[in-house]
């Protein structure tokens, strides 16, 4: 070999020594910055850890707060009066509010031993500008759609001469009951935000705007989402002693005696009283809280509100998930060298949304990089970026449900129904609704497990989760049936 070809060799070995050089620190770069990445995943997934202890808990400071609730006035939970009728009939509306969406409904009860003979109802959404306006524009806007529903009323509905329609208003924020029919607004929560309707009246503000727009209607029942999915599920069971949402909100409601209540002075016929927990308000030191969530209650419309809810419930879920995604995306650089603008956008990322990616099965996580793509403007990412997101995903859903389940175990300690007594056949039928359990399954199936984990086999078989399908709007019009002022005049 010649001089020059040496000295060309060497260049060349030279060359090829330092772009293999560079090529390894890029990718110690690439790794270090993916250790970083799996770093925060692991971090995130310890804070968030649920173990049965914890969840006990959870479920013993749950049981210690409804106590408290049950005994200082001015304090969740609230009371109200409980269904006593189930031979009702005639036409009755209902106006479920609790969401983006709202839901009119109208059924047609046949009297004793008859029931439900017909239903019909209608969903119209709020448009977004009118969860944080005014109240007049709100509640204008709901009678306008609830006039536009009665004037639809076939000859197949029938209202006794001389009577006004009656109305079953299903209010699912929390409320301060003063009566069956009237209640304050304590506060908002899930992303509604209207100051002038805090403190007021909520049965007032919808009479007046119904009357301003003279539809002939009064509100004989004003009641929560829980108290609704309790009632409507126990017109059909009578073994429903709770009833739990988990959608956009969160709550729970169930069966109580009259003299567990010390704050409660009137009279009950019954003997039994619904509690509406308002549970999405409960905070405990128990509850694993991350910095994302804090920074997450800190940011948004109700700070130090809700904090259980925002833990377990659809409007908080997807978010959480992009909170920890902004974070590796802006120190380990998962996406790329520039953040994707999205990705900043705080509630772009829905629970229904990272529900789809939870469930993905394909090799490929396909529905993973499609969502990306479409809600995210994220796209070239690879098996391993996908594959964290799906993990970051269970962590949130896991976390929620086990919560979820720890809740339900506080409720059922508080009825004395987390144990079975000798003998004992007695079903606890709980009525859930909400699109969060309905549509996730990861997340239904985790809360279902948890909960067998935390009762024991034996008593989980005496527990049965009935999925209550709208029941909150025919409860409503089964309570206003129930409190009819017509009743009251017979009476
Ligand atoms: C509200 C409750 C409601 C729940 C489920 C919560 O945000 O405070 O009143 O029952 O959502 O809709």
């Amino acid at each position: 070999m010649g001089k020059a070809t040496v000295v060309v060799g060497c260049a060349v070995a030279v060359a090829v020594g330092l772009a293999a050089a560079v090529v390894v620190r890029r990718r110690m770069k690439k790794e270090g910055k993916w250790g970083k990445a799996m770093g925060i995943l692991k971090e995130f997934e310890e804070k968030c850890a649920t173990p049965v202890a914890k969840l006990k808990q959870v479920a013993d400071a749950m049981t210690v707060e409804m106590h408290a609730g049950l005994a200082s006035e001015g304090k969740s939970p609230i009371w109200v009066f409980y269904l006593q009728h189930s031979d009702e009939e005639g036409v009755y509306y209902a106006l479920d509010l609790g969401g983006t969406n709202f839901r009119v409904l109208r059924v047609q009860l046949g009297g004793k031993g008859v029931g439900l003979v017909n239903q019909e109802f209608t969903e119209a959404s709020i448009p977004p500008n009118l969860m944080t306006g005014t109240s007049d524009a709100l509640f204008e806007y709901i009678a306008a759609e609830l006039a536009k529903f009665v004037a639809q009323e076939g000859p197949e509905y029938k209202l006794p001469p001389g009577r006004q329609r009656e109305l079953g208003f299903t209010f699912s924020f929390p409320v301060m009951q003063t009566s069956i029919t009237s209640g304050t607004l304590l506060r908002w929560t899930k992303g509604f935000s209207i100051d002038d309707v805090v403190g007021q009246d909520v049965v007032a503000q919808l009479s007046k705007a119904m009357q301003k727009l003279g539809l002939d209607m009064c509100v004989s029942a004003l009641v929560n989402d829980t108290v609704g999915t309790l009632a409507g599920g126990r017109y059909n069971n009578k073994d429903v002693v709770a009833a739990v949402i988990l959608g956009t909100g969160s709550n729970a409601a169930y069966v109580e005696r009259a003299q567990a209540i010390p704050k409660w002075h009137g009279p009950s016929k019954s003997g039994d009283m619904v509690i509406n927990m308002e549970w999405g308000n409960f905070r405990s030191s128990h509850l694993p809280l991350t910095d994302y969530d804090h920074a997450m209650d800190a940011e948004g419309l109700n700070p130090g509100d809700q904090i259980y809810e925002k833990m377990i419930s659809g409007m908080y879920l997807g978010e959480i998930i992009r909170r920890v995604l902004l974070r590796m995306a802006v120190e380990t650089a998962i996406f790329g060298d520039t953040v994707p603008p999205k990705l900043k956008e705080p509630f772009v990322l829905r629970t229904p949304d990272t529900s789809a990616m939870h469930h993905d099965a394909s090799s490929d996580l396909k529905v993973v990089d499609n969502k990306l793509k479409e809600v995210l403007e994220i796209s070239n990412t690879s098996l391993r970026v996908r594959k964290i997101i799906v993990e970051l995903c269970n962590i949130v859903a896991t976390r929620g449900a086990r919560l979820a389940a720890a809740g339900i175990l506080g409720v059922l300690k508080k009825m004395g129904r987390d144990t079975l007594k000798d003998g004992d056949q007695q079903k606890t039928v709980i009525a859930m609704d909400g699109g969060l359990y309905e549509h996730y399954t990861e997340f239904s199936k985790c809360l279902e497990n948890t909960l067998e984990e935390l009762l024991g086999e034996d008593v989980f078989k005496s527990i049965v989760i009935e999925h209550a399908n709208d029941g909150s709007g025919i409860g409503a019009a089964l309570l206003a049936a129930s409190h009819s002022k017509y009743l009251e005049d017979q009476s």
